[in-house]
C-alpha cells in the first residue's frame, strides 16, 4: 500500500484487537453504525463455533477521529475480546499464571494451521500458543473495521461493493464469476449469505452433516465493485499492478488459497475469441458486452465492474482430529479440538469486501491525493472531467 498504511495488532484471546489506518484525508465523515454493521456481518454465518456467542463486536475509536470526522492523523480502531476474561491469566502481557499457561500449551501442531511453520520461524516450538494466538482469524475483525472505513471513502465517490458466498464445499450456488446483478439478492442475515437464499436450506443440511461427522468445509466467495474509474493501478511495474495487489490482499485472508480476477480461471481453457471483451460505443461512452476481464486489463481498472473470487480451504481444526506429533514427547496422535467453526464461509464475504476496499481506497488516494477531503474531492472532479467522454461516474 502506497498512500494508506494499515496495520493490525492483538491476539485472539488478548484484551483487544487494534487496526491503525494512516493516510486518510482529514475531514472524511465516518459512520459508527456502518462499521458496527460490517463487524456484525463478520460474526455471522451458519456453522460458526461457540466463540461468536461470547463476542459482541463493536468498534471503539481511540485516535484520529473527532466529532465523526477524520483529523488527518492515524485512525485507531479497537475491538474488545470478551473472551479475554476467560484467558487473562494465560495471556497476561506481564506475568502469566505458569500452571494455567502450561495447561493451555500447544505442543502438537495442527495441520493446516501456522502452529509448526510459525513456531519454527519464531523459535516457539515447545509451546505454539503464541503462534496460534496471532495467526487466528480473529484478526479479520481488525481488517473489517479498517475495510468499513475505506468503503466509506469509496462510497463518497459513488464506488460501491457487493459480495456473497458462491460455493459451499462441493455445493455450487453460482457458476463462474458473479455479476453485480447476481449479487443483488444477497440477504446478509441468511444462514450462508448466498445470492440464492431459496437454496440455503440444502446448504445448512450439508453443514450439519459435516458437523455430525466431525468435519469442516470451505467454499468460494465473490466480490464485485461498481463505479471505479478507468486508470487505477499501473501497467508499468509488476508490484503496482492492481490485479496482483488484489490477489495478494485476498490470499492474505486466513484460509484463502487461491484468488481469481473476472473469468480468469475459465478463460485459461478457452479460445481467444471467447476470452475477451469487445469494445464498442453506446450513448457516447465505451461499452462492453461481457466482463470476462473482471474490470482489469494490464493491471489497471478499465471502468467495468471489478470482479474477484476468493477460494477458502476447509477449516483446519476438525473435531475428529488430524494425525500429528507432540513436539515435546515425539508421540503421535490426533490433534486436540478447541471450540472451532465447522465453516466460516458465511463470515467471508465481508472480509473479502474489506480487503478489496483497503486496496482500492489506497489506489484511489494514490491517484487523487489530498491531505484534506475537499482537495480529494476537487481532484476527483478533475479526473472525471479528464475521462470524458468515454467514461462518466454513475448518476
Ligand atoms: C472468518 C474465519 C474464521 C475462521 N475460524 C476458524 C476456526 O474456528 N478454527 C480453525 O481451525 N480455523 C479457522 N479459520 C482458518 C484459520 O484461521 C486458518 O486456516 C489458519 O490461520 C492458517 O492460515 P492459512 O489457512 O491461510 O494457511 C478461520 C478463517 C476465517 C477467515
Amino acid at each position: 500500500m502506497r498512500r494508506l498504511r494499515f496495520l493490525t495488532g492483538g491476539e485472539s484471546h488478548g484484551p483487544r484487537l487494534t487496526a491503525i489506518v494512516e493516510g486518510l484525508p482529514a475531514g472524511l465523515e465516518l459512520d459508527r453504525t456502518g462499521i458496527d454493521g460490517w463487524l456484525k456481518r463478520r460474526q455471522h454465518g451458519f456453522g460458526r463455533g461457540g466463540r461468536q456467542r461470547i463476542e459482541t463486536d463493536i468498534v471503539e475509536v481511540t485516535g484520529g477521529l473527532r466529532n465523526g470526522r477524520t483529523m488527518g492523523g492515524p485512525l485507531v480502531l479497537e475491538l474488545e475480546n470478551q473472551d479475554w476474561k476467560n484467558w487473562s491469566e494465560v495471556m497476561d502481557p506481564w506475568a502469566t499464571d505458569q500452571e494455567q499457561a502450561q495447561n493451555r500449551a500447544v505442543t502438537r501442531p495442527r495441520p493446516g494451521h501456522a502452529d509448526y511453520s510459525g513456531g519454527a520461524a519464531t523459535d516457539q516450538l515447545e509451546d505454539m500458543r503464541n503462534v496460534l494466538e496471532r495467526a487466528s482469524a480473529r484478526e479479520t475483525g481488525a481488517r473489517v473495521m479498517a475495510g468499513a472505513v475505506c468503503a466509506r471513502l469509496l462510497a463518497r465517490y459513488g464506488i460501491v461493493l457487493r459480495s456473497a458466498v458462491l460455493q459451499l464445499g462441493p455445493h455450487v450456488v453460482t457458476e463462474g464469476p458473479p455479476t453485480w446483478e447476481d449479487l443483488a439478492a444477497v440477504d446478509f442475515d441468511s444462514p450462508l449469505v448466498t445470492p440464492r437464499p431459496d437454496r440455503e436450506e440444502a446448504l445448512v443440511e450439508a453443514v450439519r452433516a459435516a458437523r455430525t461427522d466431525g468435519d469442516t468445509m470451505g467454499g468460494v466467495v465473490g466480490g464485485v465493485v461498481r463505479g471505479l474509474p478507468p486508470g487505477l493501478g499501473s501497467h508499468t511495474h509488476w508490484d503496482r499492478k492492481l490485479d496482483g495487489l488484489i490477489v495478494h490482499a485476498l490470499v492474505s485472508i486466513h484460509s484463502v488459497k487461491a484468488a481469481a480476477i473476472g473469468a480468469g480461471i475459465e478463460v485459461a481453457g478457452r479460445l481467444g475469441s471467447q476470452a475477451h471483451d469487445a469494445i464498442h460505443v453506446a450513448d457516447g461512452r465505451l461499452r462492453r458486452d461481457s466482463n470476462r476481464a473482471g474490470g482489469l486489463e494490464g493491471g489497471v481498472t478499465n471502468g467495468e465492474d471489478l470482479v474477484a473470487r476468493a477460494y477458502f480451504k476447509p477449516i483446519s481444526t476438525l473435531r475428529k482430529g488430524l494425525p500429528s506429533v507432540d513436539l515435546t514427547t515425539g508421540e503421535t496422535g490426533a490433534t486436540a479440538w478447541e471450540r472451532s467453526d465447522v465453516t466460516a464461509i458465511g463470515a467471508a464475504p465481508v472480509i473479502v469486501e474489506s480487503m478489496l476496499a483497503l486496496v482500492l481506497a489506497d489506489e484511489l488516494l494514490v491517484k487523487l491525493g489530498g491531505d484534506a477531503i475537499v482537495d480529494t474531492d476537487t481532484a476527483w472532479e478533475a479526473l472525471c472531467k479528464r475521462l470524458e467522454p468515454w467514461w462518466r461516474p454513475r448518476a
